[in-house]
């Protein structure tokens, strides 16, 4: 039997180095399992709790769709769709909540950070892990592909399908295991991690003098330029390791350690890295741009490729609850 992976990505902003290396890379590299049946969604609905404007909230989706296939995902191998597109997944996320506690909830990470930045939050902010548990149950898969900030997401999908399995003593969900790529955390210009609500991305579509003085201004400690430098504890050599060959990142490392560079020319190197490995990708991103109906045509294949399974487990759920 094939392997079921699926994971989603918000479209809550520009998609920026931390979803590619942290999510998107792997999710596009899984495509070559031999045995591997992928889903990959477009997290709309999820996005709705931070993005309250119709205008972007499309432009948004439409660009993850664009970034998604000029990254390289093949709607042959994958199923590629929108979250919003199966709305299944808002009946079965209902009666997840149903056999939850709240105290699984009140102690999810991604909320209390929220709260304690002092986002006023909405109920959806609260409920969205039961979503993202509906999201992953529903398409009942084996692995789900994301960074480290959502491990503890996955841990309570496994609870919540424990918990409905219990309660109505059927065996209708699968337990997922999270799978975390090397690179589970990338470090954002000012070397927290990189994250569009914290306003120190670099994103992919950047390039030119925006790309430049994005990398330029990357965060460094104040080492005078013929000092030696320690690159492990440098923002922009751990940034330049996610492009550089082995050969290269040592050779980079021992003119850390040598004294005499200076972060600029360190930038520079990672600003070239940058250019080169992604320069395929905006060439195709700006074609498929001129080629919507296919983009849109690609969408609502995978939806309803999607929506069969979906309503499939939807079924079988209500069935063990006593809705049908
Ligand atoms: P953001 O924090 O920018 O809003 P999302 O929450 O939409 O990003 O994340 C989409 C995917 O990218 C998730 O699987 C997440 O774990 C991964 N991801 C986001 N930022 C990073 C990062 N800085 N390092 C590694 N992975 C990341
Ligand atoms: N919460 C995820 C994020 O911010 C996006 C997401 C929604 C997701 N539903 C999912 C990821 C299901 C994996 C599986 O990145």
């Amino acid at each position: 039997m094939a392997t079921r992976i699926l994971s989603g990505v918000q479209s809550s902003g520009k998609l920026h180095l931390g979803n590619y290396f942290g999510a998107i890379k792997q999710h596009i590299e899984m495509q070559d399992l031999a045995d591997a049946e992928p889903f990959y969604f477009i997290a709309d609905f999820h996005a709705m709790t931070t993005v309250q404007d119709a205008a972007r909230l499309r432009e948004y989706v439409l660009g993850v769709a664009l970034d998604y296939l000029a990254l390289g995902l093949d709607p042959k191998r994958s199923v590629f769709f929108r979250q919003s597109d199966v709305p299944e997944v808002t009946e079965l996320a209902w009666m997840l909540s149903t056999v939850t506690g709240m105290g699984l909830l009140e102690r999810a990470h991604s909320y209390k950070d929220k709260i304690a930045k002092g986002l006023t939050p909405n109920v959806g902010l609260f409920y969205y892990p039961v979503l993202m548990a509906a999201d992953i149950l529903i398409y009942k898969p084996k692995f789900v592909p994301v960074g480290q900030d959502q491990v503890q997401h996955i841990e309570m999908t496994q609870d919540m399908a424990q918990y409905f399995n219990n309660t109505y003593k059927a065996q209708v969900f699968v337990r997922p295991e999270a799978k975390l790529n090397k690179t589970a955390k990338v470090p954002g210009t000012d070397g927290e991690k990189m994250s569009k609500s914290y306003g120190n991305t670099i994103d992919l579509q950047m390039e030119g003098k925006e790309l430049k003085k994005t990398v330029m201004a990357v965060k460094t400690d104040s080492t005078p330029v013929e000092a030696p430098k320690n690159p492990e504890t440098c923002n922009v050599y751990m940034l330049y390791q996610l492009f550089a060959t082995e050969a290269e990142q040592q050779a980079m490392a021992e003119r850390y350690r040598a004294g005499g560079m200076g972060y600029g020319d360190a930038k520079k190197a990672l600003l070239e890295k940058i250019e080169t490995y992604f320069a395929a990708y905006r060439a195709k991103r700006a074609d498929l741009a001129k080629n919507l109906d296919y983009v849109n045509e690609v969408l609502k294949e995978g939806a309803a490729r999607a929506s069969a399974v979906a309503t499939k487990t939807l079924d079988e759920a209500k069935r063990a609850a006593g809705l049908l």
